[in-house]
């Protein structure tokens, strides 16, 4: 592979949408984010120079990071943030991945303004194993607040209640028709007729899983997660926050008399507040409206399910299935050598009165939070990978994360009473080469809710789903060893559970959590610590000389 460089300059920039200008942290000004483009095999060498007064750090969504944990990226768990004035260069190699990823802040709420696409090209005259495309184009959806996200979130922390919802969905960081001040802010994708398109689909915004369709036209998906799948055709699909997903867009042989809208609107399982907007752009054929001047074409809508569908979410997910052919086998872990139970869900915490100004607006009085196995994950102050590289894990975090939920859950549809989590810094130890298999079971306590959990370090196999109660007995007879998609980012089906499994075969610190920001800012999030290997090429690699400091 080749050495690609890139600099990230992170500057504020006056951005305005709906109306109303703010400043915002940019990358080179740009929002969304520039495009990092590589091949497979490529290495990739990007300096981060912060010229804003808040902390940063940027995460390389999805990207495997075998051996060099330093570089990926989120804040006080493999690094500490860089400072104002400071820089660091995140040098990583891009090793057996191809399709499309994300780059993002991984500090506070600041991704989202910092965010932008990572486009992994197959190696030099390696075919994509679909026809080859005429064109491609990424399409990253994000969230717009009218306000400083700072701000939104540390308030909510502070009260205890909700954050505020976003004001407006973007593509590409345009709104759309739909919203006040918009229509010259839509995304619009030019087509020719008889073609054949990629479009490579981002979902970057905060706290929404989107459902997402085109009039008149269906769509061909042929990977997810920067993973080849076995092909298959849809009007709709579903895209949680830290998910990305290639699909094939065929257009019409013949100039057809409209246009169509590209429409994304949520796909909602809890019941607080949300944001209930839609954001369109519009497909055209290229140079149709100009050959009838005189005649306005009409837009076609397509439609969405609703809201809460989370049948439709459950049915297109059982259709992802890995290609698992000899040039892209699935490698399925068979043997288990730990299996995980972890209850992942909402809670609360008493609330905290001697605080002034403190208004307690949770639940009863109390504060949101969120836990897995009950525990409530607090960052702590220094990366944990530098304490645990420099054998300074004692007072930064516990190496006991329980293997199973403190208190028994048995989800029976009613919410149970065990609200109240516990707080601290846990981690689980897994030797090298540990074979992993974790159910994820959505507590549902407030609730059911789905979570979409994001691993870092590892694509995982999703090898069962489904709602009520996990049957320890039961539900793994069904599990799919053959053919499950290979992920990062996996829906925990609200009022039910997820099966997966991975192979710990990366050593370093890998942040786990849910990939809708509010979850993670309340506390659903969790670290695996996986240690050297004995080979020599089995051990994270040393520290950079440039690795901030705390
Ligand atoms: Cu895309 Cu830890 O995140």
């Amino acid at each position: 592979g080749t050495t690609r460089h890139y600099n990230f300059e992170i500057k504020m920039q006056n951005v305005t949408r709906l109306c109303h200008t703010k400043s915002i942290v940019t990358v080179n000004g740009k929002f969304p984010g520039p495009r990092i483009v590589a091949r497979e095999g490529d290495r990739l060498l990007i300096k981060v120079v912060n010229h804003v007064p808040n902390n940063i750090s940027i995460h390389w969504h999805g990207i495997r990071q075998l051996r060099s944990g330093w570089a990926d990226g989120p804040a006080y768990i493999t690094q500490c943030p860089i400072q104002s004035g400071q820089s660091y260069v995140y040098n990583y190699t891009i090793i057996g991945q191809r399709g499309t990823l994300f780059w993002h802040a991984h500090i506070s709420w600041l991704r989202s303004t910092l965010y932008g696409p990572i486009i992994i090209l197959p190696k030099l005259g390696v075919p994509y194993p679909f026809p080859k495309p005429h064109k491609e184009m990424p399409i990253i959806f994000g969230e717009w607040w009218n306000v400083d996200t700072e701000a939104v979130i540390s308030q909510a922390l502070q009260t205890g209640g909700g954050p505020n919802v976003s004001d407006a969905y973007t593509m590409n960081g345009l709104p759309g028709p739909f919203y006040n001040c918009s229509a010259k802010d839509t995304l619009k994708l030019k087509v020719k007729p008889g073609k054949t398109y990629l479009l490579r689909l981002i979902n970057a915004a905060l706290n929404d899983e989107l459902f997402f369709s085109i009039a008149n036209h269906s769509l061909t998906i042929v990977d997810v997660d920067a993973v080849y799948i076995k092909p298959f055709k849809t009007n709709t699909l579903i895209i949680a926050p830290g998910q990305t997903s290639n699909v094939l867009l065929q257009t019409k042989s013949n100039f057809p008399n409209a246009k169509f809208y590209m429409l994304a609107r949520p796909y909602v399982t809890g019941q607080g507040t949300f944001d209930n907007s839609t954001v369109a752009g519009i497909l055209e054929y290229d140079g149709h409206q100009q050959k009838n001047p005189k005649k306005t074409l009409p837009i076609y809508k397509p439609n969405l399910p609703s809201l809460n569908d989370t049948s439709f979410v459950t049915n297109f997910t059982k259709k992802l299935r890995s290609l698992a052919n000899s040039q892209f086998p699935a490698n399925v872990p068979q043997k288990i050598d730990k299996k995980f139970f972890f209850t992942v869900g909402l809670g609360t915490n008493p609330c905290n009165n001697n605080k002034k100004n403190q208004t307690c607006q949770g639940p009863n009085g109390t504060m949101f939070a969120a836990s897995i196995n009950n525990v409530s994950f607090v960052m702590p102050n220094v990366a944990l990978l530098q304490s645990h590289y420099k054998g300074q894990s004692n007072g930064v975090y516990s190496p006991f994360f329980p293997n199973s939920p403190l208190i028994p859950f048995n989800y029976t549809g009613n919410p149970p009473n065990n609200t109240m989590v516990g707080n601290g810094t846990k981690v689980v130890v897994l030797p090298f080469n540990t074979s992993v298999e974790l159910i994820m079971q959505d507590t549902s306590i407030l609730g059911a809710e789905s979570h979409p959990l994001h691993l870092h370090g590892f694509n995982f196999f999703v090898v069962g789903q489904g709602f009520g109660n996990f049957d320890p007995n039961k539900d793994p007879q069904n599990f799919n060893l053959v053919d499950p998609v290979e992920r990062n980012t996996v829906g925990v089906p609200a009022g039910g559970w997820v099966a997966i499994r991975f192979l710990a075969d990366n050593p370093g610190v890998w942040f786990m959590h849910c990939h809708l920001e509010v979850h993670t800012s309340w506390g659903l999030k969790m670290a695996w610590l996986v240690l050297d290997g004995k080979l020599p090429n089995q051990k994270l690699l040393p520290p950079p000389a440039d690795l901030p400091k705390c």
